[in-house]
């Protein structure tokens, strides 16, 4: 079993118990100690409940990384944006295995000092790209691969909520009031958030690279200071054309992430609300529906599939799968497959290049 800390996740936090529960599903971790939150107290609070020593309960991630060093195999960075980078560099500077939320850090400079260091100190470095965690997404993956759908021409992604379409920020809804903050989310409120899981998703599934895009980023609720709405055109390295769409003022949507991708013989669409599912559209035949759990599925998708067909799974497996493969890396010394930190560096450097864009009238501007 490896003992992991958390940095993040107190009390009324919305993620950091998403990945205690994913660890407990996986079941290779077991969490020994935490600094939840910035008040000692209700890291002490949510410490008892969770079981946590209360000696291994501590008011800083500084000292937490510091004293922890050597007794636990890796720490989970959940907090919100603005404490991702000194809390991942604590952790590092210590010699400790990290798997950090995204958006990585707030800017690619930031975002790179943490994988040099990790390649110093010799220690993995994650971001919790969940969505890399679905069975059927590894399922479009190695298909893409394989040529099922010949060479890949168009992407279209997007990735719909609606949460924030009136003014959360202003009624002390927590999770509203730090995302809408210039200065604690890193300047943008929904490219961050929820357009960083299309950009990584893309280059994920197809292997493209983005060479050059062209944004145009939107504040639709009045009196908004960042973004909650944004179209993305795309260009990738093999002539591939994109389209994004991320929006959280999309009223009425819940979590409608959506990637389609059209080849030259055939295309593929996979909907995260429905994810045991993947359609499949080959040229000139009848579309089908390649089901999660089915003895036929590629060998990545059988691994990360738990449950018979019909039984749906979902979100908090996708996360269990994702630490499966960071844990896996941990006890192997090898890297297996999951988001590695040089994938946060790419994420941080395409929403500063999509923020540039559109301050230049959607100018098109390279990724490189
Ligand atoms: N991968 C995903 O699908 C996914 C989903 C939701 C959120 N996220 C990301 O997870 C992170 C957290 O989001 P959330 O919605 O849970 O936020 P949240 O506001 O609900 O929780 C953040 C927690 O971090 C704690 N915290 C902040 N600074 C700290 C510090 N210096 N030391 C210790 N604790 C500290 C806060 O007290 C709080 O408990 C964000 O980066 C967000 O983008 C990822």
């Amino acid at each position: 079993m490896l003992k992991y800390a958390m940095i993040g996740g107190g009390p009324g936090a919305f993620v950091g118990e998403v990945h205690r529960t994913a660890l407990a599903l996986n079941g290779q971790a077991k969490l020994v100690a935490g600094c939840f939150s910035r008040d000692l107290e209700k890291t002490r609070t949510l410490g008892a409940e969770l079981g946590v020593a209360e000696d291994r309960l501590y008011a800083t991630p500084e000292e937490l990384s510091r004293l922890e060093a050597g007794d636990i195999d890796f720490a989970v960075v959940v907090t919100s944006n603005e404490a991702h980078y000194p809390n991942v560099k604590a952790c590092l500077e210590n010699g400790i295995h990290v798997m950090c939320d995204k958006p990585f850090t707030h800017t690619s400079a930031q975002a790179e000092e943490l994988v040099e260091l990790a390649r110093d100190r010799g220690v993995f470095l994650g971001v919790s790209y969940t969505y890399a965690g679905y069975p059927m997404v590894r399922q479009m993956r190695e298909m893409i691969l394989r040529g099922d759908i010949g060479a890949v021409r168009f992407i279209n992604c997007e990735y719909p909520q609606g949460w924030l379409a009136e003014m959360l920020e202003t009624t002390g809804h927590i999770q509203a009031e730090w995302r809408a903050d210039p200065v604690r989310s890193g300047g943008t409120l929904s490219l961050g958030d929820v357009g960083s899981h299309i950009e990584y998703l893309v280059p994920h599934v197809t292997g493209l690279k983005v060479t050059r895009l062209a944004a145009r980023l939107d504040s639709l609720v009045e009196g908004r200071l960042l973004d909650d709405n944004g179209t993305i055109l795309t260009e990738y390295d093999t002539g591939a054309r994109g389209m994004y769409w991320y929006s959280q003022a999309a009223t009425g949507m819940v979590n409608g992430l959506k990637i389609r991708v059209f080849g030259e013989t055939g295309g593929l669409e996979w909907f995260q609300e429905d994810p045991d599912i993947l359609h499949h559209m080959p040229l000139g035949e009848s579309a089908r529906k390649i089901r999660r759990g089915t003895p036929d599925l590629t060998p990545g998708a059988m691994a990360y599939s738990h449950t018979p067909p019909g039984h749906p799974e979902g979100w908090l497996l996708a996360f269990a799968n994702i630490y499966t493969s960071f844990c896996n890396t941990l006890v192997d010394g090898e890297a297996v497959d999951f988001p590695t930190g040089e994938d946060g560096v790419r994420g941080v450097r395409f929403m500063e290049v999509c923020l540039e864009s559109s301050k230049n009238d959607t100018a098109w501007i390279d990724m490189t």
